[in-house]
């Protein structure tokens, strides 16, 4: 995230938790043990939430009695993530660092990297390190599932993903507009453009805008850079966080989640 205006760190952390507050982690944490317990024989008893922002899966699955960990290259966030852990009275053992290359206190039987934070990985080397760093970091035959863009928005086909919503907290409502004025460079596949907010407090509505780079991957390429890791095997893509919806062309496929399991 990069510097708001008249927000603070804080702020702007809670506005982004606000924002991407719409999903239904009970749901999605069931997929996750439902995947586990079909391709590592059981349901995973530690957890680590990657670029977890506001550690929405991190805590959740804090609550259902597992072992946590949330990790993030912005220590605002991770502060923020902190406090919210504690508000739920939860533990989730923060580390500020790099997805690319990171180390947890211990390896985890599962790992998630959720709502296309994997973008943030702008390079294929970036990938590459990315996954290497992740298998490093889990148990032996652990699952590590992302949840990246489908690959028809990469192609222009059409959108799969709202770009402008609303969300509602209990005294904060955000409307979000995601990549505004994008700019798209075909050779690198690098996207910039503009994340825009709008922010109610009681009788206070701010706006603030972050810039925003992030990486398009095909269906094809990601199959390569899995492979190219040489860690990974791919035991399915889902095209949502649910067992029942695999990646296809149809509108409820409506993302691209490889469900990898450590070699
Ligand atoms: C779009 S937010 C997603 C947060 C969360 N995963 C969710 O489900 O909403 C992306 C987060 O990834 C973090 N991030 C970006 N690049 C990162 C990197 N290289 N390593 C670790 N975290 C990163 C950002 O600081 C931000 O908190």
């Amino acid at each position: 995230m990069s510097d708001g205006n008249q927000f603070d760190y804080y702020s702007q952390a809670e506005a982004y938790d606000t924002a991407f507050g719409f999903r239904d982690l009970d749901f999605e944490c069931d997929t996750l043990d439902a995947l586990c317990e079909q391709f590592r024989g059981a349901k995973p008893r530690s957890f680590a939430d990657l670029g977890c922002g506001p550690a929405y899966h991190g805590i959740h699955y804090a609550t259902r009695g597992l072992r946590t960990y949330g990790l993030d290259i912005n220590p605002h966030m991770i502060e923020y993530a902190r406090a919210k852990a504690k508000r739920f009275g939860t533990k989730v053992e923060f580390v500020q660092g790099d997805m690319r290359e990171f180390d947890l206190p211990e390896p985890a039987d599962l790992a998630m990297c959720a709502i296309a934070t994997i973008h943030y990985l702008l390079t294929n080397e970036d990938m590459i390190t990315h996954l290497r760093s992740v298998a490093r970091n889990l148990t032996d035959g652990g699952i590590y599932v992302f949840e990246a863009n489908h690959p028809r928005d990469v192609f222009n086909i059409a959108r799969s993903a709202k770009n402008e919503w609303e969300f509602e907290g209990r005294d904060i409502s955000v409307i979000t507009s995601w990549g505004v004025d994008e700019q798209f460079d075909p050779i690198t596949q690098l996207a910039t453009s503009t994340i825009h907010m709008e922010v109610k407090r009681g009788t206070d509505t701010q706006t603030y805008d972050f810039e925003n780079l992030d990486r398009c991957h095909t269906h094809q390429e990601l199959k390569l850079l899995i492979e190219q890791s040489g860690v990974f095997e791919p035991m399915t893509w889902l095209g949502a966080l649910d067992v029942k919806q695999p990646l296809d062309n149809s509108k409820e496929s409506w993302r691209m989640i490889p469900v990898l399991r450590k070699r």
